[in-house]
């Protein structure tokens, strides 16, 4: 009996190896650690804006829960809040969505599970930016596809274009997923280079998985949405970024209209129905007061871009291409080590600050980049980048403590394990 258990409960080893950990959440376990022993970290690795939800959304939501009658709602989402989603596609993206190709999810997590869970076929590729969310390969595999990351760089703003899919596209090859902002950096992909992703794929039969998360945290020209090049395109958004809810769990996909009957049965299947209270809450915002107060904390991460960006070079990471959203900067470490990941240990365990490396984005080139997350307040980031210069020449000599070395970041000649 007790063996038959223990089989049942063992894990499947195949899906071990196919499903990769967040090597950030190691690192932010010991950053707890060193908290919990008094130490002081900053914290440059957290992906989730600093804010607190807005007080007119936390009130929307504490008022409906009062009531006590927190049930199912419809598999697909309130109707009041798809009719919200779809007003919000109207005013910002002059795009008419018909509501009933809205799906209220739990997080932009749960909008990707559906439509991946839709479209992959076993052994169907799907092409990935490399750099990318670490999330999207670890979906593929799980739903029997197979990721291809593509690697991409300056020269594109670190984005898949038309080109780039034709040089990788095989035969057996379904679809693209793509975050425009991006994590981990937050470049954007033009209009013309949307466009002539939708033409592309049109003509390939491709699918398109549109991540538009970011949309909204965006410090130039506004964001452009798949949806107005193609009406073939799926579109994930959700409510964790832009409007400050990471913990609320709500998202939203737009689905084409032919895939709308089999979202409304996965969606039954996978999750009965988005989070009752979460939605109930974020129909406060869309209000002008509440797009206001973000606005103002859209103002405050471009300030806090600006500073990083202004700050980072003199501390020898280099910035080939500005982010123009999200709230990160993939910062190119090559002058300091080849093993960011090494780097981020250290920085963590001798000067107290954490950053993401760029391990959990993928192979290229993963070693020369940290993600630098500026979901701190400006005074925690300078005191972070003060941190990291009075450890830069430590970082220099490969020593642990020293600080007799003066850092010259135009140094090219040095990394983290102090050989030349
Ligand atoms: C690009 C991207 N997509 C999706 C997600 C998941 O977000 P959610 O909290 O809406 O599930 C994240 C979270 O960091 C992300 O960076």
């Amino acid at each position: 009996m007790l063996e038959t258990l223990l089989t049942i409960n063992s894990p499947d080893m195949n899906l071990l190896d196919k499903i990769q950990p967040f090597y950030v959440m190691q690192l932010l376990n010991r950053a707890k650690a060193l908290e919990q022993a008094g130490a002081d970290v900053v914290h440059m690795e957290i992906g989730e804006p600093d804010f607190p939800t807005p007080p007119l959304v936390v009130n929307a939501g504490i008022e409906f829960l009062s009531k006590g009658e927190v049930k199912y709602t419809p598999a697909a989402g309130l109707s009041a809040l798809r009719e919200a989603i779809a007003r919000f596609y109207a005013e910002r993206y002059n795009v008419e969505v018909p509501v009933s190709r809205i799906f209220v999810t739990p997080g932009a997590s749960g909008a990707v599970l559906l439509a991946l869970a839709g479209l992959l076929e076993r052994g169907g590729e799907v092409l990935l930016s490399d750099p990318g969310y670490p999330c999207y390969p670890n979906f593929v595999r799980l739903l029997g596809g197979e990721p291809r990351l593509v690697p991409v760089g300056v020269e594109t703003n670190f984005q898949l274009d038309a080109e780039i899919l034709r040089r990788h596209w095989t035969a057996k090859a379904q679809g693209v997923v793509m975050a425009s902002p991006s994590n981990p950096t937050g470049t954007m992909a033009d209009g013309a280079t949307l466009r002539e992703i939708a033409e592309f794929l049109d003509a390939h039969g491709g699918f398109w998985l549109s991540d538009e998360i970011y949309h909204g945290l965006v410090y130039g020209e506004p964001a452009r949405s798949a949806l107005e090049f193609s009406d073939r395109a799926f579109v994930v958004n959700s409510f964790s970024k832009y409007f400050g809810m990471t913990g609320w769990r709500l998202g939203w996909a737009v689905v084409p209209e032919a895939f709308i009957v089999l979202a409304e049965r996965l969606a039954q299947n996978l999750f009965l129905s988005a989070p009752t209270h979460s939605q109930m809450a974020a129909l406060a915002a869309f209000s002008p007061d509440n797009l206001a107060e973000l606005e103002r904390r859209r103002r405050e991460f471009e300030t806090r871009r600006d500073f990083l960006l202004r700050e980072l070079p003199g501390l020898g990471f280099g910035i080939p291409v500005p982010p123009q959203g999200a709230f990160y900067i993939y910062a190119d470490c090559s002058r300091l080590t080849d093993d960011s990941f090494k780097l981020a240990w250290r920085l963590l365990e001798e000067a107290h600050v954490a950053i993401t490396p760029g391990k959990d984005f993928g192979l290229n080139e993963q070693q020369h980049h940290l993600r630098f997350a500026y979901t701190a307040s400006l005074g925690r980031l300078t005191e972070g980048l003060r941190r990291i210069r009075e450890f830069a020449p430590v970082i220099k000599t490969g020593a642990s403590q020293s600080q007799d070395v003066p850092f010259q970041p135009d140094d090219q000649n040095f990394n983290i394990l102090g050989e030349a």
